[in-house]
């Protein structure tokens, strides 16, 4: 997820877009640029760093006197965070400047195309190719230009352009990722989100998809894919610039829960082709070497490390070969034992957790081939592994993670169908049953966060509770690890999961009248040992709160409160259970008034022992 910003109108233009990339920083923040028009052509200034980077580099080159121009601040997908990666991109014409949000799913054929055509490359990113695509297909008229050039796109994209020969406009134009216009007095505006021109314009409206528009500082015209003019509502926000800069949520955590959907959609639909099978993009791990894996230990710290225990599940089913989950920090002291047909999976959000990066490092000081699930491009985690799977997830604010859990799980399954396929261990019908399933958790997940006031209802009742017991069997356990951790990191309530079966050896002792127990009950092989579970814990006074399976009409009769996650296959169940309690703990902190994306004592990436 990237920030875009774009001005057109009276003002000095270079300030207005370094504070409102300012505002977008939240978006992206490992490269940023800016372009100016004026009649003397296209100005590109942009610098590996952070918007102040951008600033000082900037203002040591004095004002440039233009008063139109877009800007941009990067989140790295495709080519690491450096001075020629960042955006803006200028065509080497010099015609056309474009900064994008979104990923060009076909830039490698496309930059075929163009080189086949005369056009050179400098950078490793997917938005260069879409300033030379447009440069292409120029010939006089931006408008017909950039829809020529969006016919061969195939992706997501949010698109700031200005063009050399007109300096008095911008276009933008947008598919899946979103695109706000800004109008003002002999003024109007581009944006990713709200808060970058919030303190210029409370007058918005959304463009729609594929929607193209044409700004001018007295006009803002707007067209459909059809080449239609069509009018939008304009919204006045009344939000105050800080809630702006969460979409209008009162914290991250929320708005990136709410994010997972399209996180994993964008996470996901990367690694589909056309035919439904999965794409690793590897280039040292062959299939053969895949084939040849014996082995899977899955390591990583804290929400990373609970991915890894719900994979380690089904990745044993799939592979029938042994599968593992070990902390990091164990791992690494442990003397594990390796070799050149164990593949050890690496997962991490920030890419820089210390623990994780030395059991990397171990891994392969064994002759371990190597995978990492990173959500951060060219991260320490990202560079030192043998091949790398990114999550789409965006940058994931909140210290308490959410859609960086979500997108890591779909990917590790998808990784493990892929292996399973490559063993004839699943068939390709039953590899594009598993595929299809995955591709239908977004919606399943929308559903749930459809009604959150359920788990609004229920953290009202239970938010003074003392002490919480998760508890599951088999892969439901695994996904209490990380309610359980939620709960704990930003509420504050001691809480524990617990393998249901083991609770009666010993720790039972601490049930007493009034204890809260959520039970996990969607592994349906386990369910009457789990409504057994439910009964001994209310027998001895527990309330008890359980999820459960759409079709479960058994376990609503045993327990206090039943919220139910939608029908889906047993490989959607986790990515789903996770969601209502995920919101459980967000409504018990939001109620105790915790300090929910910050909280005490944590870190979003603890690059310490
Ligand atoms: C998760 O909510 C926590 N913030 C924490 O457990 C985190 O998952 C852990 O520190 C690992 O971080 P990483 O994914 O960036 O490696």
């Amino acid at each position: 997820m990237c920030g875009i910003v774009g001005y057109v109108g009276e003002r000095a233009v270079t300030p207005l877009l370094l504070e409102a990339l300012e505002k977008l920083e939240y978006r992206g923040y490992d490269s940023a640029g800016i372009a100016l028009v004026s009649d003397g052509g296209i100005e590109i200034q942009k610098t590996r760093g952070r918007i102040a980077d951008l600033r000082r580099i900037v203002e040591s080159a004095g004002d440039s006197g233009c008063t139109v121009g877009i800007g941009h601040t990067r989140w790295a997908t495709h080519g690491e965070p450096s001075d020629v990666n960042s955006h803006p991109h200028l065509s080497k014409s010099g015609r056309v400047a474009v900064v994008h949000n979104g990923i060009i799913e076909n830039y490698i054929e496309l930059r075929a195309f163009l080189s086949a055509h005369g056009y050179e490359f400098s950078t490793e990113t997917d938005s260069e190719v879409v300033s030379e695509l447009i440069d292409y297909c120029y010939s006089g008229d931006p408008v017909a230009a950039v829809r020529k050039a969006e016919l061969q796109l195939r992706g997501s994209y949010a698109l700031g352009i200005i063009f050399a020969d007109f300096p008095e406009q911008i276009i933008a134009l947008r598919k899946d990722s979103p695109l706000i216009i800004g109008i003002g007095e002999n003024e109007n505006f581009i944006a990713s989100d709200i808060p970058a021109i919030l303190k210029y314009t409370r007058d918005v409206f959304r463009l729609d998809e594929r929607e193209l528009a044409v700004l001018s500082k007295k006009r803002v015209a707007v067209f459909n894919e059809l080449g239609e003019r069509v009018e939008h509502v304009i919204e006045h926000i009344e939000w105050d610039a800080g809630a702006a800069e969460k979409g209008g949520y009162p914290h991250f955590m929320i708005k990136e829960i709410m994010e997972q959907p399209e996180a994993i959609s964008k996470t996901v639909a990367p690694r589909i082709d056309a035919n439904g099978d999965i794409l690793l993009g590897f280039k040292s791990l062959s299939d053969e070497d895949l084939k040849n894996i014996d082995s899977i230990k899955l390591t990583a710290c804290g929400s990373a490390y609970h991915v890894g225990v719900v994979a380690k599940h089904l990745l044993k089913k799939w592979l029938d070969i042994p599968v593992e989950a070990e902390l990091a920090s164990e791992f690494r002291y442990d003397d594990p034992i390796l070799n050149e047909r164990t593949l050890v999976i690496v997962i991490s959000q920030s890419g820089e957790t210390l623990d994780t990066l030395y059991a990397l490092r171990e891994a392969k000081n064994k002759g371990a081939r190597t995978v990492s699930i990173v959500n951060v491009v060219a991260s320490s985690i990202a560079n030192e592994s043998e091949e790398v799977l990114y999550t789409w997830a965006g940058p994931e604010i909140s210290v308490a993670t959410t859609k960086a859990y979500s997108t890591q799980l779909v990917l590790v399954e998808l990784l493990g169908i892929r292996m399973a396929q490559l063993r004839g261990k699943l068939s390709d019908c039953e590899v594009k049953e598993l595929v299809s399933a995955i591709k239908c958790i977004p919606s399943g997940i929308e559903t749930i966060l459809s009604d959150v006031q359920t788990m609004q209802y229920v953290a009202s009742l239970y938010f003074n509770s003392q002490s919480v017991f998760f508890l599951g069997r088999n892969i439901d356990f695994a996904l209490s690890l990380e309610a359980s951790l939620k709960l704990k990191e930003i509420s504050y309530i001691h809480s524990e999961a617990y393998a249901a079966g083991e609770l009666k050896h010993g720790t039972i002792s601490l049930i007493e009248d009034g204890t809260l127990v959520i039970a996990l009950c969607t592994y349906r092989p386990l369910l009457d040992k789990m409504i057994s579970n439910i009964k001994e814990v209310k027998a001895r006074g527990a309330k008890v709160i359980a999820i459960i399976n759409e079709d479960d009409i058994q376990t609503g009769t045993v327990a206090d409160h039943i919220i139910r996650i939608p029908e889906c296959g047993e490989i959607s169940a986790p990515s789903l259970t996770i969601v209502p309690l995920q919101l459980f703990a967000y409504y018990i902190a939001s109620l105790k008034g915790c300090d929910i994306d910050k909280p005490r004592n944590l870190a979003k990436s603890v690059t310490v022992e």
